[in-house]
């Protein structure tokens, strides 16, 4: 019988060695190294426990914790030697170990199997990558309430269909951005909180026949309880499913800002200016200035669209328990990690930073009869039935369309001359300033209620750090 001579720790039944293209197409180390720290800190504790439960020699257990952290250094240094041979981070790290140490380094994966390895990995990795997630947001959220807070007085239109609806306050705006987030750090927690289960101790699938201490490493690596079924423990990905979806929901977030900010910078509004520094010219066009980042923000959308769904068709047809398929699950979730901490970190500096033409702002508020609706709820005050207020209003705003004029720009005859209802009273409530001081209520864009829920989200904000 050809024996082959391999680094792979797994040939003992092979009878000849794996084709070199199957090497390369299995191996994963080139992306999993990623998760060198969680595999080292998983294997640690797994060591302890080991030897508390007289599977390892304490001799041992401290050979493996030293060698483990040894190959970390080695591998933040730059000076570890991956091999695509060994297929994936955990192999890597555990034939590294027994180079380095000998005999106590193979005694390393008793009890356990890449499978409950790699799900508790995931995990440990996902959790932190939740935490830094977390941290952006509050920052893009201080952020748009700090500029919420320097706007609460300033008015621009507010739009349905982009169309001039009513005139709103520019922090109301800012806080409509800002409850999206909240919403977003919501989703996030409750992923954390689901996903921080800990696999290890599933084993392949069925669990392990060593008197294993699960408590004990669920302790040591902060999960909140060692999974209750060994099959689905290794198999399922759901956690990753929700994380990434609460990613696609919150870039959908930013993807609606991004062309907000991007409609607002046209020329052909010109509500703001984004800093230079975030904009970039044109290699053709000399007098370009374009809001490259917000384009990219919500172009890098669609690849985490894209990541859902790889990730949701991965999982989909899966029988239990573990299979290789799962290991397709990483590229997508690492870019997601990445495409979601960049695109906050850009808003979180970007947005505050944007400057307000109020001026601007003002003067197409005027323009767009937003306060027809106003006049409308005046006439109801006085008596007249809300849908012939509306119609009379809307004959009004046809005249102005006609002649060019604002509601507040004709006179009382020509009003007066839609319904006899109309007094002098009317211009007060024909002005920007009236119209949005009148939406005095919980959730209105009165400036009154801006202030309110800027003091409340800052509360809110400080019970979050
Ligand atoms: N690298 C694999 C993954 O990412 C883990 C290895 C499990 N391999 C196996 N033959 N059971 O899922």
């Amino acid at each position: 019988m050809t024996k082959r001579t391999s680094s792979q720790l797994w040939t003992g039944r092979f009878t000849e060695a794996t084709d070199a293209f199957v090497e390369a197409f299995t191996a994963s180390e080139h992306f999993d190294r990623r998760l060198y720290a969680q595999d080292i800190r998983g294997s640690i504790a797994h060591a302890r426990m080991l030897a508390k439960a007289g599977v390892l020699s304490e001799t041992e257990r401290d050979a493996i914790i030293a060698g483990l952290e040894g190959l970390r250094v080695d591998i933040e240094q730059g000076d570890f030697d991956w091999s695509p041979a060994l297929e994936d981070v955990h192999m890597n790290i555990e034939k590294r170990l027994t180079d380095r140490i000998g005999e106590a380094g193979k005694k390393l994966h008793t009890a356990r199997s890449r499978n409950d390895q790699v799900a508790t990995d995931i995990r440990l990795y996902l959790r932190d990558a939740i935490d830094a997630i977390r941290a952006q947001l509050l920052r893009f959220q201080q952020g748009l309430v700090d500029l919420a807070e320097r706007e609460t007085d300033t008015i621009l239109p507010g739009f349905t269909h982009l169309q001039v609806a009513q005139p709103v306050s520019f922090g109301h705006h800012m806080l409509a951005w800002y409850e999206m987030l909240v919403r977003d750090q919501e989703r996030f927690e409750d992923c954390r909180q689901r996903m921080n289960v800990m696999p290890l101790g599933s084993a392949a699938l069925a669990g392990t026949s060593f008197p294993i201490d699960r408590d004990m490493t669920c302790a040591e690596l902060g999960f909140d309880r060692p999974s209750r079924n060994s099959l689905d423990a290794v198999s399922d990905r759901d956690f990753a499913l929700e994380f990434t979806a609460a990613a696609a929901i919150l870039l959908t977030h930013t993807s609606r800002m991004a062309e907000e900010m991007i409609i607002w910078a046209s020329p052909l509004v010109d509500f703001i200016d984004l800093p230079d520094r975030y904009c970039t010219g044109s290699s053709i066009m000399p007098q370009k200035k374009n809001p490259d980042v917000a384009e990219i923000v919500r172009g890098k959308t669609a690849r985490v669209n894209g990541h859902l769904m790889a990730l949701l068709t991965l999982m989909k047809s899966q029988p239990l328990a573990y299979n290789r398929d799962n290991q397709e699950d990483k590229e997508p979730l690492f870019d997601t990690v990445d495409t979601v901490l960049d695109s906050l970190r850009a808003f979180a500096d970007m947005v505050p930073a944007m400057q307000v033409k109020k001026g601007n702002m003002y003067a197409a508020a005027k323009k767009g009869f937003a306060t027809a609706t106003d006049l409308a709820d005046y006439l109801v005050r006085k008596g007249v039935p809300f849908r012939d207020a509306h119609a009379i209003v809307g004959a009004a705003v046809r005249h102005g369309v006609e002649q060019g004029l604002d509601l507040a720009e004709m006179d009382l005859a020509t009003l007066r001359g839609f319904s006899d209802t109309i007094d002098d009273d009317v211009y007060q409530i024909l002005t920007l300033e009236g119209s949005v001081a009148a939406r005095d209520h919980l959730g209105g864009t009165a400036p009154n209620q801006v202030r309110q829920q800027i003091a409340e989200a800052r509360e809110r904000l400080k019970g979050a750090v």
